[in-house]
């Protein structure tokens, strides 16, 4: 009777030891995996020590600015027109890792009017590297709200008139030629330029955000 007993139990034994063996040996399998992904991913960033890229414009000029009075368009009566070349510069801070841009474009706003776009052409930023750009940006016959009508009338008669400029790239870095990351990258900057015909640079501030 006892050994009959043993024996009865010996193949639900088997049957359930190659499954226990299985999961045991996936769940191993998958923390090796977890440990060693984490492992890379610490060992990547303490040998590159990644930075973000930093957009800059480090001079602009505002070449001309008028107010189309005339126009029978808007109920307001006022467009805007103007021409402003800003230069502009992408730094890449890393010394290891080499920086790709592929998709670009930098807006132009006065207060909160998109008053011209631009695409810019795919380019890279080797290690440690700056990219100087010029950007040329055409306003013609925009509509502006009667508050920003009445600033911008302020501002070019003060000799100071203040811009938004916002970019929007597409940015991925090269760690070596086998790892790759890609990421969007946003540029905000604030420009104050003297009216024409100087229209130098009065000040400059930038920040650059993932
Ligand atoms: C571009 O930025 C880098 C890093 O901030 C700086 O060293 C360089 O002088 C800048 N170039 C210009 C023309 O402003
Ligand atoms: C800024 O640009 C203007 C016009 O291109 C130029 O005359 C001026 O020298 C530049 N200023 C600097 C600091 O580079
Ligand atoms: C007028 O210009 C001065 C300096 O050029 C500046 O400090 C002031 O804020 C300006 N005022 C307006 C209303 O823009």
């Amino acid at each position: 009777m006892h050994s009959h007993r043993h024996d009865l139990k010996l193949p639900n034994q088997r049957r359930t030891k190659p499954t226990t063996w299985f999961i045991a040996f996936f769940c191993a399998v998958l923390w090796v995996m977890i440990i060693l992904g984490g492992l890379i991913v610490l060992i990547v960033y303490l040998v590159f020590r990644p930075k973000n890229p930093r957009f800059d414009i480090p001079n602009a000029t505002l070449n001309a600015i008028y107010l189309d009075t005339n126009a029978q368009l808007t109920s307001d009566g006022s467009l805007l027109n103007s021409d402003v070349t800003i230069l502009t510069n992408f730094t890449n801070p890393n010394q290891k890792v080499k920086i790709d841009y592929s998709y670009m474009v930098i807006e132009l706003y006065y207060m909160n009017t998109l008053i011209a776009t631009t695409s810019v052409n795919p380019f890279s930023a080797g290690k440690a590297e700056s990219k100087l750009l010029g950007i040329h940006f055409v306003t013609s016959q925009v509509k502006l709200s009667s508050d920003e009508i009445q600033q911008i009338r302020k501002e070019v008669g003060n000799n100071t008139v203040k811009f938004d400029v916002q970019g929007k790239f597409r940015t991925r870095s090269n760690f070596g030629s086998l790892i790759r990351y890609s990421y969007w990258l946003h540029g905000r900057c604030t420009i104050v330029l003297a009216g024409p015909p100087y229209g130098t640079l009065i000040s400059h501030k930038c920040i650059t955000k993932r």
